[in-house]
């Protein structure tokens, strides 16, 4: 994978993020919530969401976290994120923080432990995608 940081920031902007849900979700939809099911998260765990884009994993992580739970999502597109944001808003989570950062260059140390990183459909399009691991 070839494209620069810019490239893929500017893929996920305005017209992309604003229908990103209509035309992504029904293609994921059934296999995220068969791998978040069939995964080991945990009432009460503390999840690190990396390129959370527009919150599309956030339902099937809260089923297994519970409102006890919480989720820090990291995505690079303000643009994605203002539509995580209204999704968050919409079903008045409480338990969801979103951060504007670059996942390949994300170590703040005050954000404290987490008990599971996820990323679906993110380290394929990250350039140097070894720096998110
Ligand atoms: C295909 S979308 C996936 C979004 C979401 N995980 C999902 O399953 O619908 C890819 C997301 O990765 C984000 N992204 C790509 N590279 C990134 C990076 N280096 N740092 C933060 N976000 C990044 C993009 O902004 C975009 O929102």
């Amino acid at each position: 994978m070839n494209q620069t940081v810019n490239e893929v920031k500017s893929i996920y902007s305005g017209f992309v993020a604003k229908h990103y849900d209509r035309s992504m979700s029904h293609f994921f939809a059934r296999l995220k919530k068969k791998a978040f099911s069939a995964s080991s998260l945990k009432k009460g765990d503390r999840v690190l969401v990396f390129c959370c884009g527009t919150g599309l994993d956030f339902p099937h992580l809260l089923k297994k976290i519970g409102n006890e739970g919480s989720i820090v999502g990291v995505d690079f597109s303000e643009f994605m994120l203002k539509q995580a944001q209204k999704k968050i808003e919409k079903k008045k989570w409480t338990n969801i923080q979103l951060i504007n950062a670059d996942v390949t260059n994300f170590n703040d140390a005050s954000m404290g432990k987490f008990d599971a990183g996820v990323c679906t459909l993110g380290m394929s399009i990250i350039p140097d995608f070894y720096k998110a691991s």
